[in-house]
């Protein structure tokens, strides 16, 4: 595992969209999104080489980590609407090459085994972005997820919908509890992962990534069994790791 420790946010994003743009520059290629407020800013300094850098994503098919269920694709939360809303309508990846699990399913074990063959039909990822949550999930993998696992319906954690009741007007009641999300093993698949954590907040979950024993307890510790995994941290959330 590679890891990168920048000075703040702002840093982070333009190493993490240095990475992307190597990958997007030659395309044509498969690039995993990752939602949550981290990546963000990366996806602004995406969006301002596309504007101002030639930085084009028209040969760029994406798929999103996960989806909540019972959204509509165009209610404001659901993940398919705040990805387009926060990059892909800013940028020229065409609509229909933006692929996400299909929240409204009725039969959410369908929904999931469809789109990991929909990821493997398009001949995988070839870079994954990621966040991570405060107890250490990627996507929507929580503590206690198997290590290989492929595309599922899962409950969120307590800790989970408490962090995300701030997209949801502070209310955790009105967080949806029940997610489409790829596996660990899905994940594991991509090419190359990108992970971005900045905050003090991400301190513990990072450390646990990093320094502890992979396994489920820690599903970002899924990183170091990959070849390629790039972890990109501001200071704040590189603070508690132990000195090398
Ligand atoms: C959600 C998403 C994850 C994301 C995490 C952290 O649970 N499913 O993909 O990494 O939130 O989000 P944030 O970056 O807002 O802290």
């Amino acid at each position: 595992m590679d890891v990168v420790i920048t000075p703040d946010p702002a840093s982070a994003a333009v190493a993490a969209a240095d990475i992307v743009e190597e990958y997007v520059r030659p395309g044509p290629m498969t690039l995993g999104l990752a939602t949550g407020s981290t990546p963000v800013a990366t996806y602004r300094e995406l969006i301002r080489r596309h504007r101002e850098a030639a930085l084009s994503f028209a040969r760029v098919r994406a798929f999103l980590l996960d989806e909540y269920l019972g959204l509509t694709p165009d209610d404001e939360e659901s993940y398919h609407r705040t990805i387009r809303r926060e990059f892909t309508e800013s940028i020229d990846i065409p609509d229909d090459e933006v692929f996400g699990p299909d929240g409204t399913s009725s039969d959410p074990d369908r929904a999931a085994r469809l789109y990991d063959e929909a990821i493997r039909s398009a001949g995988g990822v070839d870079l994954q972005l990621l966040g991570i949550g405060s107890n250490g999930h990627i996507g929507f993998n929580e503590p206690g997820t198997p290590l290989d696992g492929r595309t599922h319906s899962a409950t969120l954690h307590r800790q989970t919908v408490s962090d995300n009741a701030r997209f949801f007007g502070g209310s955790t009641s009105a967080v949806p509890v029940h997610v489409l999300t790829q596996g660990l093993g899905t994940i594991r698949d991509a090419r190359a992962l990108l992970l971005i954590a900045t905050g003090e907040a991400k301190a513990e979950a990072v450390a646990a990534m990093i320094e502890g024993p992979a396994d489920p307890s820690c599903p970002a510790s899924v990183l170091q069994l990959h070849a390629h995994a790039t972890v990109i941290l501001d200071e704040a959330a590189a603070s508690r790791l132990g000195p090398h």
